[in-house]
């Protein structure tokens, strides 16, 4: 890196946030990047497409503004993006309140979280710089200045649209302190900060009885109204509501349904008119993205209350389903763990994967397709094609569920269990069994479940273990084979080796010990067994190998034990038999004979330097299949 380069540009970054200037000098600007007067709303559109799309497998597109953060709910976030593309080009919808509703910790907050981010950063660059009155509590659009009679030559002329009128703390301050020369009036880029109350605020609901409405649209300035003498003059007021400091950006509105009546008023004229009606004033003009939040529950109770139909049409609704796919689930638990601090335990392979189909089980809609069962879904939705059901058949899956996502297992839920169990004492390691088990264990805490979904969550328990009991034998199985054309060669040459002895009355002469030692009937039947070779066919297969041999050897081949389809097929058996007998040692309490203890420490180790376990996880998933193998 070029340390000078870089604090050079630094230096001028820092020098172009810290403009100041006049209006004049502002105007420049802005005839030169009209951008830099951008609505609230379009400012936020652009933010949101400056940071790049890209297009799912089903053809819809993918906003990377949220890929890093939010998994697997496109449409939501599309149509956020949809109602910010409208409202940009000054259509009705921009008058409307953008409600999120949703199930609990289904990403609500989130995503309001990450546009409140956005913003802040997207302020700092070239393309999203904001200038404002440099002394005005609402840091206001400085073309404000410009009197009503100018603008439409200002709009023929330059192309400029200039909505809004002055706050009136603006207004006495042109009068009072700058004669009425606007073009003097001082401007400074500002960078919005929801820490400086600058352009993003947050309103949450608390208390009914003590709440008050100068939270949202300021009020009376206790410390200047006995000079000022009266509770008109702007300067006996303080516009620093969530509302009035959002100008320009915009306000979190936290479960908005659960705020008082008089609250939503304010709201309902700021959306009618873009107006914030405070105190003894006319209405003062602010333009600002208002988004809220709210559960289903609370929002039918909304929607069924006659008194708030004219709040019902200023409201765009946007549902936030949880998400569907297990692979999107899992990330979204990495992102939770990375988060938290049990980043040092280890997490065995698949236990998210494992906890993550629970969750999308319990949130699930059964379809009526013949054969299709929750499972299937389940797969088909995370891409997976199946013999009988195919990518093709997902759209039509997600047509017939009615509000599919909108309840189940939240995924806080999950990582809270998981936590509790992984700060167990003395926990190095967590597998999905004991995953599955916390969230068993969870569910009896868990007083709202009722009986009947208990039983339901019980059920889906029991097929996401199935589903692991299939990784898990898979898993160990893939290990142990790992070297399975060596060990079959080694099997292979060791047979033949006694074979050949068998059919020659000759002995065996050991590698190491140099003895000679009659065959080693017990390892030969051992194979042969597996293809179901009684006693009495022994020697005829065994010459029937040996003449194999030897005709493939007058052409010059090589007997391998691909050789001969029937003692191939014995061979792999056979191997599979030793799996399952390795398997088994390291459950039962016998000692192990040596050769087997060492393949068991192959399989260990294998599965600890490629598969990404640890020596806990290793040697409990060999315990695991041993027990399913003894079954
Ligand atoms: N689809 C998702 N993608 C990424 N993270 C998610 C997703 N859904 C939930 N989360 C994560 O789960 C946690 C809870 O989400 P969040 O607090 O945003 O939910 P919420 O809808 O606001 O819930 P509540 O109704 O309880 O306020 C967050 O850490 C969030 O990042
Ligand atoms: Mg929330
Ligand atoms: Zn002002
Ligand atoms: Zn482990």
């Amino acid at each position: 890196m070029d340390i000078v380069k870089r604090l050079e540009e630094y230096r001028e970054r820092e020098r172009s946030l810290g403009w100041e200037g006049t209006f004049s000098q502002y105007f420049e600007i802005v005839t030169q990047r009209p951008s830099v007067a951008q609505l609230s709303h379009e400012r936020i559109y652009n933010m949101l497409v400056a940071a790049g799309t890209e297009t799912t497998k089903l053809g819809e597109p993918r906003y990377n503004f949220f890929s890093d953060e939010i998994f697997g709910i496109e449409r939501p976030l599309q149509q956020i993006v949809e109602y910010f593309h409208s409202a940009a080009q000054r259509l009705e919808v921009r008058k409307r309140i953008l409600l999120l509703m949703g199930p609990v910790g289904g990403g609500k907050s989130t995503i309001v979280a990450l546009l409140k981010r956005g913003l802040e950063e997207y302020s700092r660059t070239e393309a999203g710089a904001i200038y404002a009155i440099r002394d005005c509590p609402m840091h206001e659009e400085p073309l404000h200045l410009i009197p009503a009679e100018m603008r439409a030559d200002v709009e023929k002329e330059y192309g400029i649209y200039i909505e809004g009128e002055l706050c009136p703390k603006c207004r006495w301050m042109i009068e009072h302190d700058f004669n009425g020369e606007i073009e003097r009036v001082p401007v400074k880029r500002i960078t919005l900060s929801e820490k400086q109350r600058t352009g993003i605020g947050t309103f949450a609901p608390s208390d009914p009885k003590s709440q008050d409405i100068s939270e949202l649209v300021g009020g009376i300035d206790l410390s200047t109204i006995g000079d000022v003498g009266s509770e008109s003059d702007p300067r006996a007021y303080r516009f620093d509501g969530e509302l009035n400091i959002s100008n320009r950006g915009m306000m979190e509105f936290v479960e908005m349904l659960k705020v008082d009546e008089k609250f939503l008023y304010v709201l309902l004229t700021l959306s009618q008119e873009q107006n914030i009606k405070t105190g003894r004033f006319s209405m003062i003009y602010a333009d600002e993205v208002v988004v809220s939040h709210t559960n289903e529950h609370e929002y039918q109770a909304f929607v069924g209350n006659k008194k708030s139909e004219a709040l019902q049409d200023r409201i765009i609704l946007v549902k936030v389903p949880y998400n569907l796919r297990v692979s999107d689930e899992v990330r979204i638990y990495e992102k939770l763990l990375g988060q938290s601090a049990l980043k040092s335990v280890h997490i065995a392979p698949h236990t998210l994967r494992i906890a993550s189909m629970f969750a999308i089980l319990s949130r699930l809609e059964p379809s009526k397709k013949s054969g299709m069962s929750l499972m299937k879904k389940l797969k088909l939705y995370d891409g997976e094609d199946m013999e009988e059901f195919k990518q093709k058949d997902v759209k039509e899956l997600q047509d017939e569920a009615t509000r599919e996502g909108m309840e189940g297992i939240s995924p806080r839920y999950v990582i809270n269990r998981l936590s509790s169990a992984l700060v167990r004492e003395g926990v190095a390691c967590i597998n999905p069994i004991d995953a599955l088990r916390a969230l068993r264990d969870g569910l009896d805490q868990h007083t709202s479940i009722s009986r009947d979904e208990r039983e339901r969550y019980l059920a889906f328990i029991a097929q996401a273990r199935q589903e692991y009991d299939d990784m898990a034998r898979n898993e160990v199985q893939r290990a142990f084979v790992y070297s399975f054309e060596e060990s079959a060669h080694t099997l292979l040459n060791n047979y033949l080796d006694n074979v050949e002895a068998y059919c020659n009355k000759v002995k065996v002469r050991d590698p190491i010990t140099e003895e000679d030692m009659d065959p080693d009937e017990q390892l030969m039947r051992s194979i042969e067994e597996q293809i179901g070779i009684v006693e009495n066919a022994k020697k005829t297969f065994r010459e029937e190998i040996l003449i194999r041999i030897s005709s493939l050897a007058r052409r010059g081949q090589q007997f391998s034990y691909t050789s001969h389809d029937r003692l191939k097929e014995a061979i792999e058996k056979k191997l599979f038999a030793d799996l399952r007998d390795v398997v088994k040692i390291t459950t039962s309490a016998r000692t192990p004979d040596p050769e087997q203890l060492k393949k068991s420490n192959e399989v260990i180790s294998r599965l600890i330097s490629d598969h990404g376990y640890c020596p806990v996880c290793a040697n409990e998933l060999l315990k695991y299949v041993g027990s399913l193998l003894n079954r």
